[in-house]
């Protein structure tokens, strides 16, 4: 990807936050604190652009269900169906003799994302489920 050119402006911050900022800096092995003030930045937005629920997102779907609930897997199934086109890949692990674990991979709007989530992971006999929602990159140029 194309460097993008910097562009330099001030911005003030708390002392007491000054201390903790460079301890961090050099925890991670940033170069400067300009590095690491993007990274906050970029992580800030993509958490910013989760919150407009028009905003095309990527996210991955990640559930673990009792494979012996009567009917889950089949409802598993009825709701991915559904929404094929933005549910871009699945992926079934069997984790033991009971319990499976399903990763699938989207990308759509936000809200979406977010209402395919919840109606995986509170299907009767789903044990966990997370939903982890990133950018889809096209908003976030690299450094
Ligand atoms: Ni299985």
């Amino acid at each position: 990807m194309k460097k993008q050119k910097a562009v330099r402006f001030s911005i003030s911050i708390p002392a007491n936050l000054r201390g903790p900022l460079d301890a961090m800096v050099s925890a991670r092995g940033y170069a400067n604190r300009s590095q690491a003030i993007t990274d906050l930045v970029r992580s800030g937005l993509v958490e910013h652009h989760q919150q407009t629920a028009n905003q095309e997102v990527a996210g991955t779907i990640t559930i673990v269900y009792d494979h012996d609930k009567p009917l889950l897997q089949a409802t598993l199934t009825d709701i991915q169906h559904d929404h094929h086109h933005v549910i871009l890949a699945a992926l079934h692990i069997h984790l033991d003799r009971h319990h499976c674990m399903e990763i699938l991979a989207l990308r759509g709007r936000a809200g979406l994302v977010r209402k395919i989530a919840e109606q995986l992971v509170t299907a009767k006999g789903v044990k966990h489920g997370k939903l982890t929602i990133t950018t889809t990159g096209k908003d976030l140029k690299a450094g």
